[in-house]
């Protein structure tokens, strides 16, 4: 029998967020959580998607082009679906996706299924895509069977990443650097991520709402000024000169693009220089043209912010990933992370009577670097990448 299993990681996005859809900046790190995908040729000619996460089972036939239906395998059917779209029909195969990515937390678990998924399937077709097709594919699955408008960021991370890397990712044309995480002063800090519990969706309406205030407010710029790409070149001064065209919801969105973009450039010169200070400085801005400009925070996040900056050993903090909910990402100091994250908790719970979930993140590879690890140590005939 034909098997292979692969995985690929969530993330956490350091800074630039929502730029992923405006041609702009962004620089997120994969964490420790992954999603497996199992795949295994099926004698019954059927496609069967099942998980021990998800209560539901989808078994479908090859020739099968139904809709969505608005649960989890939406999403590895979004995938092989657009492997159809590509003229590459796999032969039935059972594909089981577990995974420990918390759900509905920014934290990517969507893309991290779609991304094994994308792999399991190369595997078992034995096809091989580059890293930026492989994103491609995801996102569209994402945007056209799942229906989530989302930009290009997390299946870019999911695919890309490199153990103790952040990745600067340019998403006009997916070209990256890999950053290290370990210069300097900031080898002594740590990534944490604190979990509001409030659930955040890109499926639900607020963030293609912000996407779509953005894009009328680009289309605006790019009219007065057809040199412009998109908001990733634009500056304050151009869009302050067509102000007056667009609504104040436009303006504000596309002033946290521009502003994200040079807060990006800002990190990236932090990271190069080894500052922890400096970086967390960055980042607690980003979070009020976040909270005050794209209007994606709510109030516990900014609660779990506001607390995070008077605590002990914290360079820096912000909402990170879609918002509307979801987590933080907060700079700390190695020695003082714990504590850190103890108080947070405490604070979060006596005022919300809710529990913050807190992970010390490690920066682990992508599902590339996992695949091409493994692909030398091939188990008896199980393959896993
Ligand atoms: C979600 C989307 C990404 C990106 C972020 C905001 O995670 O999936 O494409 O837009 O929100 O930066």
């Amino acid at each position: 029998m034909t098997a292979f299993r692969c995985s690929a990681p969530g993330r956490v996005n350091l800074i630039g967020e929502h730029t992923d859809y405006t041609g702009g900046f962004v620089m997120p790190v994969a964490v420790q959580f992954a999603t497996t995908a199992r795949i295994s040729s099926a004698a019954d000619g059927m496609y069967r998607f099942a998980s021990d996460q998800f209560d539901t089972i989808r078994v479908m036939a090859p020739e099968d082009r139904s809709p969505r239906k608005g649960e989890w395998s939406d999403y590895p059917v979004g995938v092989l679906r657009e492997f159809q779209e590509l003229g590459i029909c796999p032969s039935p195969f059972d594909l089981t996706v577990n995974g420990n990515v918390p759900l509905g937390a920014g934290l990517s678990s969507s893309a991290s299924i779609e991304v094994a998924t994308a792999m399991a399937l190369l595997a078992y077709c034995g096809k091989s895509m580059g890293p930026g097709e492989i994103a491609r594919l995801c996102q569209r699955a994402e945007n056209r069977y799942v229906g989530s408008p989302c930009g290009i960021m997390d299946q870019s991370i999911a695919v890309s990443a490199l153990a103790g890397k952040a990745l600067l990712l340019n998403t006009r044309d997916l070209s990256f650097e890999l950053l290290p995480l370990d210069r300097g002063n900031l080898a002594e800090s740590r990534i944490v991520v604190a979990n509001s519990g409030v659930k955040h969706s890109i499926a639900g309406g607020d963030y293609g709402l912000r996407r779509r205030e953005v894009e009328a407010g680009q289309a605006i710029v790019r009219q007065r000024f057809p040199q412009l790409r998109d908001l990733g070149d634009a500056t304050l001064e151009q869009l302050e000169q067509c102000r007056s065209e667009m609504s104040v919801e436009s303006f504000k969105r596309c002033r946290h693009i521009i502003t994200e973009n040079a807060r990006v450039a800002r990190a990236k010169a932090a990271m190069l220089a080894g500052d922890p200070v400096q970086l967390g400085t960055v980042l607690t801005a980003a979070h009020a043209s976040e909270r005050d400009d794209f209007e994606c925070s709510v109030e516990e996040v900014d609660f779990l912010v506001a607390t995070a900056a008077q605590l002990d050993g914290c360079y820096g903090a912000r909402l990170t990933g879609g918002g509307f909910g979801g987590c933080t990402v907060n700079l700390v100091s190695a020695g003082k992370a714990e504590a850190f994250g103890a108080a947070l908790k405490e604070a979060y719970r006596q005022r919300y009577q809710l529990e913050a979930e807190i992970y010390v993140c490690e920066a682990v590879d992508g599902a590339i670097a996992r695949n091409l690890a493994i692909m030398t140590s091939a188990e008896k005939g199980i393959a896993t990448c």
